[in-house]
């Protein structure tokens, strides 16, 4: 039997219907995302252009492509399978990423400066179809937490805002997990030992992008031995939450636990941002996992 969450202690609601906002009260916001609660907005929608709509269909991936991905900075898109889909796409991307940079400035103003390579993705899939061919280590079905295998952070956080612009009425279900410290103190004893020596040889063929550090390591040892637990998958503090059409929520990807279980056609933004950003950098898993395990991981 799961062992229940309550939903005041995982979600903060806010009653926001705009991207640009005007004096909002955000005065509890940063402290709750920082305490790993979800900022869930549950009228905040992203509205599509007809030529965006038509983007609503998975056979605009291209084959074996889970996302169409965005680089604003870069103005990178990779992913749509059809030449004459790409300007949509790239529109709806780019739009996208604008106006979650313009609820950043209302609602998480001091991260606005410091937080860098964003990355977009449109999510055409079916939770199910994924969930049903991905491996154990791939499926987001499973609770996680998330680590980059090939991109190293060295403790800089994931903060990630999600929109369901499902046309259908069919929400994004997912089930959410237990704070960062009782998660890591459960599941540190498992970990294995870092060896500097893989990290330098995962990086020198190619494999990573930069040298895991001991953080990156342990995160990623992390998010393995959760979705491999197939006893905390079940039993395992958790509530479940569905995210309706026209909803938009907000969290640190790399503290809170999550489990996408089921929906089609999702808006993902994601942004990297240092801790010195953080209103409460003892909230982060860096320094979480540093006082559990007594030394420096970076
Ligand atoms: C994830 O970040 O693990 C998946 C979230 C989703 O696609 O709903
Ligand atoms: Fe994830």
């Amino acid at each position: 039997m799961p062992n229940p969450i309550a939903y005041e202690l995982a979600v903060m609601t806010l009653p926001y219907q705009q991207w640009h906002l005007d004096r909002p009260d955000a005065s509890a916001v940063v402290a709750a995302l920082e305490e790993g609660k979800i900022l869930y907005l549950p009228r905040l929608s992203f509205i599509l252009t007809p030529q965006e709509e038509a983007l609503l269909d998975p056979v605009l991936l291209e084959p074996e492509r889970k996302n169409i991905s965005y680089r604003p900075d870069r103005d990178r898109l990779d992913g749509v399978a059809a030449p004459e889909q790409r300007p949509a796409a790239r529109q709806l991307l780019q739009r996208y990423y604008q106006d979650c940079r313009a609820l950043m400035a209302s609602l998480l103003p001091a991260y606005l400066d410091a937080c860098h390579s964003p990355a977009g993705t449109l999510r055409l899939h079916q939770v199910a179809d994924w969930r049903a061919r991905a491996s154990w280590r791939k499926d987001d079905s499973r609770l996680h937490v998330d680590a980059f295998p090939s991109r190293p952070n060295r403790g800089e956080r994931i903060l990630r805002v999600f929109t369901n612009i499902n046309p259908y009425g069919i929400s994004r279900t997912w089930r959410i997990g237990e704070p960062f410290p009782p998660l890591a103190q459960r599941f540190l004893p498992r970990l294995r030992r870092y060896s500097p020596l893989a990290s330098w040889w995962l990086n020198a063929v190619g494999i990573t992008q930069t040298r895991r550090s001991r953080y990156d390591h342990l995160m990623l040892q992390l998010h393995d031995a959760m979705k491999a637990d197939t006893d905390y998958q079940r039993d395992g503090p958790q509530l479940v939450m569905a995210f309706p059409p026209g909803s938009t929520w907000i969290c640190f990807s790399d503290q809170t636990p999550h489990a996408a279980m089921d929906g089609q056609f999702l808006l993902e933004q994601t942004f990297m941002l240092p801790l010195s950003a953080m209103r409460d950098p003892r909230r982060a898993p860096l320094s979480v996992l540093q006082s559990l395990v007594h030394e420096s991981l970076i």
